[in-house]
C-alpha cells in the first residue's frame, strides 16, 4: 500500500511539473506576442521593404533588420510575398528550410489587429509553429507582401531552453522533493490510522476463527470500517445462534432416540414375554389364557406399528421432505365424512359426535390428505380423553377470507401450565397429572402442528379443566368460484 502511494505521488508530481512548465511556456508566448505587436508595423513604416516595382529593397531591409536583431536577438525577420513566399530574411547562420509560409494565420492575426494569441509556420522548423508579429505592406490598396517576425528565434530558444531546464531542474526538483517527502509522511500517518483499525478487525476475526465465538470487534466510529465491524459482529451473532440451534437440535435428537428406544422396548418386551410364556406352557395353558395372551401381543404390535408410523411421519415433516400438495376442496364435506366414519367408535364409547357447518359451501386451499390427518389426530385425542356421555363437535365457521375448523370436546381439559408443551413431541399430560395414560405415542399433536406449519397456518388451543378442550385452525378460502353442488 505504501509502495502504491509512493508511485502515485511520483506520477502526480511529474504530471504537476509538466503541466506547470507547459502553461508557463504558453503564458510566456502569449505575453511575448502581445508585447511585440508593434514590431512588424514599425518595420513597415521605418523601412520601406519594397521598391516601387514591387521587388524587395534588399539594402533597406538588411540594414534595419540587422540593427534590430542586434538589439533583440530573439527576433527573426522575414519579408513575404502576398502568397507567403519568402522573398528575403535576416536570420543568423542562414539556415531556413521553407520557401513558403502559410498566410492563413497571418491574415487572421491582422484581422484581429494583433490582439490574438496565434502561432504561424516556423521557416526553420517545418511542421512546427511559433508566435509571431506581422504587418501588411500596402501600395495603392494592393498587398505587396508581409513583414513576418518570428518572436522567439532558434537562438533565443536554445538559450531559453538551457536556462529553463536548469531552472526547472533546480526549482522543480526541490519543490517536487519537498512535496514528495511531506505527502509521503502524511500518507504514512494516514495509512497507520487505517491499518491500526484494520489490525483490530483482523485480530478479532482470527480469534473468532480459532474458536473464540464471543470475539467481537469494538465499534467506535461511523466510517466504512465501523460498518464492516458491525456486519462482522452481526454475522458472528448469527453463527453463534445457529451453532446453539444445532446444539439444541442435537440434544433433542438424542432425547428422541432415548425416548424412541424406551417406547419401542416396552411393547417388544411385552410381546417377547407373552410369546415365551406361550411356548413354555404349550399344552398346559387354558384356552382362555392363551387368547388373553395373544390379544395382549396383538395390542402391543398395534402400538409398535403406530409408533413407528408416526415417528416416520414426523421426521419426514420435520426434514421438510413432505411438500403439501395444495388444491381446492370442500372442507365441510370432509368434516361430515370423518364424523360419519367415527360414529361407530364413538357409540361404542358412549360419546356423541356431530358436525356443525356454519359456513357456505366454500372451497379451501390445502393438502387434502394432510388436513384429513390433522382432523383424525384431533378427533382421536378427543375420543381418547373424553369420558362416557361426553360430546364431540366438529364445527366449520367462516370469515371473509378463511374457513375455520374447530374440534371441541367435553373432556377433562388440559392444565394451563401444560398448554405450552402440549405440541412438543412425546409430551403426554397423562404422565404427570389428571388423565390416565391412554397408550398414546405423544406424537399426534406434534404432527398436527407441523402439518399446519407447512400450510403457513397455526393451531389454536383453548381448554378449561373439567369442562373441555377445543382445538382450532383456519385455512384460506380458494379463489376458485364455487359451483352449486
Ligand atoms: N382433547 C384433549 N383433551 C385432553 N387432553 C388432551 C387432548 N388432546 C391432547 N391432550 C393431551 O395432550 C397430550 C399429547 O397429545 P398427542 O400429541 O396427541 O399424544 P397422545 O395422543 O399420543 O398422547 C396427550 O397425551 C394429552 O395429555
Ligand atoms: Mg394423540
Amino acid at each position: 500500500m505504501s509502495a502504491i502511494l509512493l508511485l502515485l505521488l511520483v506520477f502526480l508530481g511529474l504530471a504537476y511539473v509538466v503541466i506547470t512548465a507547459y502553461s508557463a511556456n504558453l503564458y510566456f508566448q502569449e505575453t511575448n506576442q502581445r508585447l511585440s505587436k508593434e514590431i512588424a508595423p514599425h518595420i513597415v513604416t521605418e523601412v520601406s521593404p519594397f521598391l516601387q516595382d514591387g521587388n524587395v529593397s534588399e539594402d533597406n531591409v538588411h540594414e534595419i533588420m540587422v540593427r534590430m536583431m542586434t538589439i533583440n536577438p530573439s527576433l527573426e525577420i522575414y519579408i513575404l510575398s502576398s502568397e507567403g513566399k519568402i522573398l528575403d530574411y535576416v536570420a543568423p547562420y542562414k539556415k531556413i528550410k521553407l520557401n513558403f509560409v502559410s498566410t492563413k494565420p497571418i491574415k487572421e492575426y491582422l484581422e484581429n489587429e494583433g490582439n490574438i494569441f496565434i502561432s504561424g509556420d516556423d521557416p526553420r522548423n517545418p511542421g512546427k509553429t511559433k508566435v509571431f508579429s506581422a504587418a501588411e505592406v500596402n501600395q495603392d490598396g494592393k498587398t505587396l507582401g508581409y513583414v513576418y517576425v518570428i518572436l522567439a528565434s532558434e537562438e533565443y530558444e536554445s538559450v531559453a531552453n538551457m536556462l529553463y531546464n536548469n531552472y526547472m531542474l533546480k526549482v522543480g526538483s526541490q519543490a517536487f522533493l519537498f512535496t514528495l517527502v511531506a505527502t509521503f509522511i502524511l500518507g504514512l500517518i494516514f495509512l497507520w490510522f487505517i491499518t491500526r483499525n484494520l489490525n483490530n478487525i483482523i485480530q478479532t476475526v482470527k480469534r473468532f476463527k480459532q474458536g473464540d465465538l464471543q470475539a467481537r470487534i469494538p465499534v467506535k466510529s461511523k466510517d466504512e470500517l465501523a460498518q464492516l465491524s458491525i456486519t462482522f459482529n452481526d454475522m458472528a451473532a448469527t453463527i453463534l445462534k445457529q451453532i446453539e440451534d444445532l446444539k439444541t437440535m442435537g440434544n433433542l435428537r438424542r432425547e428422541l432416540v432415548a425416548n424412541v428406544s424406551h417406547d419401542l422396548r416396552t411393547p417388544i418386551s411385552v410381546i417377547h414375554g407373552y410369546i415365551e410364556t406361550l411356548i413354555i406352557k404349550e399344552g398346559n395353558i387354558t384356552e382362555e389364557n392363551r387368547k388373553k395372551y395373544l390379544d395382549i401381543v396383538l395390542e402391543s404390535t398395534d402400538k409398535l406399528k403406530n409408533l413407528v408410523t408416526e415417528l416416520f411421519e414426523l421426521s419426514k415433516l420435520e426434514a421438510r421432505q413432505i411438500k403439501p400438495n395444495i388444491e381446492p376442496f370442500f372442507i365441510a364435506e370432509m368434516v361430515q365424512d370423518i364424523v360419519q366414519k367415527y360414529q361407530l367408535l364413538a357409540e361404542e364409547k358412549k360419546i356423541k359426535i356431530k358436525s356443525e357447518i356454519l359456513a357456505d359451501n366454500s372451497l379451501v386451499y390445502a393438502d387434502i390428505a394432510l388436513i384429513e390427518r390433522v382432523l383424525q389426530n384431533l378427533i382421536d385425542n378427543a375420543l381418547k380423553f373424553t369420558p362416557e356421555e361426553g360430546e364431540i363437535v366438529i364445527a366449520v365457521h367462516q370469515t371473509e377470507t378463511n374457513l375455520e375448523v374447530r374440534v371441541k370436546d367435553t373432556g377433562p381439559g388440559i392444565p394451563e401450565n401444560q398448554i405450552p408443551f402440549i405440541f412438543d413431541r412425546y409430551h403426554k399430560v397423562s404422565d404427570e397429572v389428571v388423565t390416565p395414560n391412554k397408550n398414546g405415542t405423544g406424537l399426534g399433536l406434534a404432527i398436527v402442528k407441523k402439518i399446519l406449519e407447512i400450510h403457513n397456518t397455526t393451531i389454536h388451543l383453548s381448554s378449561k379443566l373439567n369442562e373441555g378442550t377445543s382445538f382450532s385452525f383456519s385455512l384460506p378460502k380458494s379463489p376458485v368460484p364455487v359451483e352449486t353442488v
